[in-house]
Protein backbone atom coordinates (compact mmCIF):
# COMPACT_ATOMS: atom_id res chain seq x y z
CA UNK A 1 0.00 0.00 0.00
CA UNK A 2 1.19 3.27 -0.88
CA UNK A 3 1.55 5.85 2.24
CA UNK A 4 -1.11 7.64 1.20
CA UNK A 5 -3.86 5.27 1.21
CA UNK A 6 -1.99 3.87 4.52
CA UNK A 7 -2.73 7.18 5.68
CA UNK A 8 -5.83 7.64 5.23
CA UNK A 9 -7.00 4.66 6.57
CA UNK A 10 -5.13 5.24 9.65
CA UNK A 11 -6.55 8.25 10.51
CA UNK A 12 -9.96 7.19 9.97
CA UNK A 13 -9.13 4.13 12.71
CA UNK A 14 -7.36 6.45 15.24
CA UNK A 15 -10.40 8.69 14.78
CA UNK A 16 -12.86 6.09 15.21
CA UNK A 17 -10.66 5.22 18.23
CA UNK A 18 -10.55 8.79 19.90
CA UNK A 19 -14.79 9.24 19.37
CA UNK A 20 -15.30 6.43 21.59
CA UNK A 21 -12.62 8.58 24.37
CA UNK A 22 -14.52 10.19 27.23
CA UNK A 23 -10.83 11.59 29.12
CA UNK A 24 -11.16 11.42 33.12
CA UNK A 25 -9.65 14.37 35.02
CA UNK A 26 -6.83 12.08 36.30
CA UNK A 27 -5.65 11.17 32.39
CA UNK A 28 -5.38 14.41 31.67
CA UNK A 29 -1.80 16.02 33.24
CA UNK A 30 0.51 19.52 32.20
CA UNK A 31 3.57 19.47 30.31
CA UNK A 32 4.88 22.64 29.81
CA UNK A 33 2.18 24.47 32.48
CA UNK A 34 -1.44 24.99 33.12
CA UNK A 35 -2.46 25.66 29.15
CA UNK A 36 -0.38 23.01 27.63
CA UNK A 37 -2.01 19.37 28.44
CA UNK A 38 -1.22 16.27 27.22
CA UNK A 39 -4.01 13.01 28.00
CA UNK A 40 -2.88 9.02 27.44
CA UNK A 41 -5.47 9.52 24.40
CA UNK A 42 -2.77 11.71 22.94
CA UNK A 43 -0.10 9.01 23.18
CA UNK A 44 -1.96 6.30 23.04
CA UNK A 45 -2.93 7.81 19.30
CA UNK A 46 1.04 9.02 18.37
CA UNK A 47 1.65 5.49 19.41
CA UNK A 48 -0.58 3.90 17.03
CA UNK A 49 0.08 6.28 14.09
CA UNK A 50 3.67 5.69 14.59
CA UNK A 51 3.83 1.67 15.22
CA UNK A 52 1.69 1.62 11.96
CA UNK A 53 3.74 3.90 9.78
CA UNK A 54 7.45 2.19 11.23
CA UNK A 55 6.19 -0.94 10.43
CA UNK A 56 4.90 -0.08 6.58
CA UNK A 57 7.83 2.56 5.64
CA UNK A 58 11.29 1.75 8.18
CA UNK A 59 13.35 3.75 6.55
CA UNK A 60 10.94 7.48 7.10
CA UNK A 61 11.24 9.58 10.01
CA UNK A 62 8.68 10.48 12.14
CA UNK A 63 8.30 13.83 13.69
CA UNK A 64 5.61 13.84 16.31
CA UNK A 65 4.54 15.82 19.37
CA UNK A 66 4.37 13.61 22.02
CA UNK A 67 7.56 11.39 21.43
CA UNK A 68 11.19 12.01 20.40
CA UNK A 69 11.97 12.47 16.66
CA UNK A 70 12.68 9.72 14.50
CA UNK A 71 15.26 9.93 11.93
CA UNK A 72 15.24 8.54 8.36
CA UNK A 73 18.06 8.15 6.21
CA UNK A 74 19.48 10.67 4.07
CA UNK A 75 16.51 12.08 2.29
CA UNK A 76 14.19 10.21 4.13
CA UNK A 77 10.25 11.09 3.88
CA UNK A 78 9.40 12.79 6.97
CA UNK A 79 5.86 12.51 8.48
CA UNK A 80 5.05 15.03 11.04
CA UNK A 81 2.21 14.01 13.44
CA UNK A 82 -0.39 15.57 15.76
CA UNK A 83 -1.93 13.03 17.24
CA UNK A 84 -4.81 15.38 18.91
CA UNK A 85 -4.65 19.12 17.79
CA UNK A 86 -6.99 20.72 20.20
CA UNK A 87 -6.29 18.86 23.53
CA UNK A 88 -7.74 21.81 25.22
CA UNK A 89 -11.17 20.82 23.50
CA UNK A 90 -11.04 17.28 23.57
CA UNK A 91 -10.53 17.52 27.37
CA UNK A 92 -13.53 19.87 27.81
CA UNK A 93 -15.60 17.77 25.21
CA UNK A 94 -15.66 20.04 22.47
CA UNK A 95 -16.21 19.14 19.01
CA UNK A 96 -13.01 20.68 17.50
CA UNK A 97 -9.82 18.63 17.57
CA UNK A 98 -8.38 16.95 15.06
CA UNK A 99 -5.59 14.06 13.94
CA UNK A 100 -2.90 15.59 11.44
CA UNK A 101 -1.00 13.76 9.19
CA UNK A 102 1.59 15.82 6.80
CA UNK A 103 3.90 14.12 4.56
CA UNK A 104 6.94 15.99 2.90
CA UNK A 105 9.64 14.93 0.73
CA UNK A 106 12.58 17.71 2.27
CA UNK A 107 10.52 20.48 0.91
CA UNK A 108 8.61 19.05 -1.24
CA UNK A 109 4.72 18.07 0.06
CA UNK A 110 3.64 14.69 -0.91
CA UNK A 111 0.29 14.98 1.00
CA UNK A 112 -1.50 16.62 4.08
CA UNK A 113 -4.63 15.05 6.54
CA UNK A 114 -6.69 16.79 8.61
CA UNK A 115 -9.12 14.46 9.95
CA UNK A 116 -11.89 16.85 12.46
CA UNK A 117 -12.80 13.60 14.32
CA UNK A 118 -16.07 14.46 16.28
CA UNK A 119 -17.08 15.14 12.07
CA UNK A 120 -15.38 12.68 10.64
CA UNK A 121 -14.67 14.61 8.08
CA UNK A 122 -11.32 14.19 6.72
CA UNK A 123 -9.45 17.39 5.04
CA UNK A 124 -6.76 16.01 2.25
CA UNK A 125 -4.39 17.14 -0.28
CA UNK A 126 -1.71 15.93 -2.76
CA UNK A 127 -0.32 18.20 -5.22
CA UNK A 128 -1.97 18.88 -8.10
CA UNK A 129 -4.93 17.27 -7.22
CA UNK A 130 -6.72 20.26 -5.46
CA UNK A 131 -7.84 20.28 -1.78
CA UNK A 132 -10.82 17.97 -0.69
CA UNK A 133 -13.48 17.64 2.79
CA UNK A 134 -14.20 14.11 1.98
CA UNK A 135 -15.83 14.09 -1.35
CA UNK A 136 -16.05 17.98 -2.10
CA UNK A 137 -13.70 20.10 -3.41
CA UNK A 138 -11.81 23.11 -1.43
CA UNK A 139 -11.48 26.50 -2.65
CA UNK A 140 -10.84 30.03 -0.27
CA UNK A 141 -12.90 32.83 -0.62
CA UNK A 142 -12.94 35.62 -2.92
CA UNK A 143 -12.77 38.40 -0.43
CA UNK A 144 -10.90 41.04 -1.08
CA UNK A 145 -11.08 43.51 1.13
CA UNK A 146 -10.48 43.83 4.68
CA UNK A 147 -13.72 45.05 6.12
CA UNK A 148 -15.35 41.68 4.48
CA UNK A 149 -12.50 39.23 6.42
CA UNK A 150 -13.56 37.02 9.10
CA UNK A 151 -9.75 36.38 11.38
CA UNK A 152 -9.51 33.38 13.14
CA UNK A 153 -7.04 32.90 15.66
CA UNK A 154 -6.41 29.84 17.90
CA UNK A 155 -4.97 31.19 21.19
CA UNK A 156 -6.48 34.44 22.02
CA UNK A 157 -4.17 34.92 24.91
CA UNK A 158 -0.80 34.79 22.78
CA UNK A 159 -2.04 36.71 19.47
CA UNK A 160 -3.73 39.70 21.54
CA UNK A 161 -2.35 39.50 25.57
CA UNK A 162 1.51 38.55 24.87
CA UNK A 163 4.02 40.55 24.69
CA UNK A 164 4.90 40.31 21.36
CA UNK A 165 6.33 42.21 18.00
CA UNK A 166 3.05 41.86 16.13
CA UNK A 167 0.74 42.85 19.06
CA UNK A 168 -0.50 46.17 18.20
CA UNK A 169 -1.18 45.27 14.49
CA UNK A 170 -3.16 42.62 15.42
CA UNK A 171 -5.72 44.72 17.85
CA UNK A 172 -5.55 46.82 14.60
CA UNK A 173 -7.04 44.30 12.36
CA UNK A 174 -9.50 43.41 14.74
CA UNK A 175 -10.62 46.17 14.63
CA UNK A 176 -10.70 46.63 10.71
CA UNK A 177 -12.38 42.66 10.25
CA UNK A 178 -15.84 41.89 10.50
CA UNK A 179 -15.19 39.16 12.79
CA UNK A 180 -12.90 37.27 15.17
CA UNK A 181 -13.22 33.47 15.71
CA UNK A 182 -11.15 30.83 18.37
CA UNK A 183 -11.90 27.23 17.46
CA UNK A 184 -8.74 26.34 19.43
CA UNK A 185 -6.75 24.28 16.42
CA UNK A 186 -4.35 24.82 14.08
CA UNK A 187 -4.73 22.41 11.78
CA UNK A 188 -8.62 22.94 11.81
CA UNK A 189 -8.07 26.82 11.75
CA UNK A 190 -6.13 26.74 8.49
CA UNK A 191 -8.38 24.10 6.86
CA UNK A 192 -11.26 26.39 7.69
CA UNK A 193 -9.52 29.00 5.67
CA UNK A 194 -9.10 26.50 2.88
CA UNK A 195 -12.65 26.00 3.05
CA UNK A 196 -13.36 29.42 2.75
CA UNK A 197 -15.30 29.44 5.89
CA UNK A 198 -12.41 31.69 7.29
CA UNK A 199 -10.37 34.19 5.42
CA UNK A 200 -7.26 35.00 7.54
CA UNK A 201 -5.34 33.04 10.52
CA UNK A 202 -2.35 33.90 12.27
CA UNK A 203 -1.22 32.27 15.97
CA UNK A 204 2.35 33.52 17.40
CA UNK A 205 3.54 30.16 17.83
CA UNK A 206 3.40 26.72 15.84
CA UNK A 207 5.00 23.62 16.04
CA UNK A 208 5.79 21.57 12.80
CA UNK A 209 3.04 18.86 13.55
CA UNK A 210 0.73 21.76 13.86
CA UNK A 211 0.93 23.20 10.57
CA UNK A 212 2.95 20.94 7.83
CA UNK A 213 -0.38 19.13 7.00
CA UNK A 214 -2.79 21.79 6.74
CA UNK A 215 -0.43 24.12 4.79
CA UNK A 216 -0.48 21.51 1.75
CA UNK A 217 -4.49 21.83 1.90
CA UNK A 218 -4.69 25.18 2.05
CA UNK A 219 -2.44 26.10 -0.56
CA UNK A 220 -3.56 23.61 -2.76
CA UNK A 221 -7.47 25.09 -2.03
CA UNK A 222 -5.54 28.70 -3.49
CA UNK A 223 -4.65 30.16 -0.46
CA UNK A 224 -1.45 31.63 0.93
CA UNK A 225 0.62 30.83 4.46
CA UNK A 226 4.00 31.99 5.39
CA UNK A 227 5.50 33.33 8.93
CA UNK A 228 4.02 36.58 10.20
CA UNK A 229 7.80 38.05 9.11
CA UNK A 230 9.28 38.17 5.67
CA UNK A 231 10.38 34.36 6.07
CA UNK A 232 8.68 31.46 4.62
CA UNK A 233 7.07 29.11 6.95
CA UNK A 234 10.16 26.69 8.19
CA UNK A 235 9.06 23.08 7.85
CA UNK A 236 11.16 21.74 10.93
CA UNK A 237 10.96 24.97 13.51
CA UNK A 238 8.47 26.31 16.19
CA UNK A 239 7.15 29.52 14.32
CA UNK A 240 4.61 32.08 13.90
CA UNK A 241 1.77 31.71 10.77
CA UNK A 242 0.08 33.86 9.02
CA UNK A 243 -2.27 32.25 6.58
CA UNK A 244 -4.56 33.54 4.03
CA UNK A 245 -6.83 33.11 1.25
CA UNK A 246 -4.98 34.43 -1.05
CA UNK A 247 -1.32 35.76 -1.73
CA UNK A 248 -1.97 39.15 -2.14
CA UNK A 249 -4.24 39.30 0.90
CA UNK A 250 -1.39 37.57 2.82
CA UNK A 251 0.81 40.43 1.04
CA UNK A 252 -1.69 43.31 2.05
CA UNK A 253 -1.89 42.10 5.49
CA UNK A 254 1.50 42.10 6.25
CA UNK A 255 2.00 45.64 4.95
CA UNK A 256 -0.44 47.13 6.46
CA UNK A 257 -0.53 45.11 10.32
CA UNK A 258 2.56 43.28 10.59
CA UNK A 259 5.33 45.68 9.07
CA UNK A 260 4.00 48.86 9.84
CA UNK A 261 3.14 48.51 13.84
C1 LIG B 1 -2.44 23.48 20.29
C2 LIG B 1 -3.69 23.92 19.58
C3 LIG B 1 -4.03 25.32 20.03
C4 LIG B 1 -2.89 26.29 19.75
C5 LIG B 1 -1.61 25.79 20.39
C6 LIG B 1 -1.31 24.38 19.93
P1 LIG B 1 -2.31 20.91 20.91
O1 LIG B 1 -2.09 22.17 19.92
O2 LIG B 1 -3.54 23.88 18.17
O3 LIG B 1 -5.14 25.80 19.35
O4 LIG B 1 -3.21 27.54 20.24
O5 LIG B 1 -0.55 26.65 20.00
O6 LIG B 1 -0.13 23.94 20.58
O7 LIG B 1 -1.40 21.11 22.10
O8 LIG B 1 -3.72 20.84 21.27
O9 LIG B 1 -1.82 19.81 20.02
CA1 LIG C 1 -1.13 20.84 18.09
CA1 LIG D 1 -1.30 17.70 20.07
Amino acid sequence: MERFELAKQLIRQAGAALRQCRPDRSEVARKTGHQDLVTRWDKATERLLRETISTAFPQDALAGEEYPRVSGGADAVVWYLDPIDGTTNFVNEHRNYAISIGCWQGETPLFGMVLDVEEDRLYWARPGEGAWRDDTRLKVSDRETIPELLFTTSCIQYTFFEDHPCRSGMLRLTEDVRAVRSLGSVALEICQVAAGEADVYVTIRSCPWDHNAARIILQEAGGAISSLGSEPLPLDQNSTVLAANSPAMLEKIRQLYVMAQ
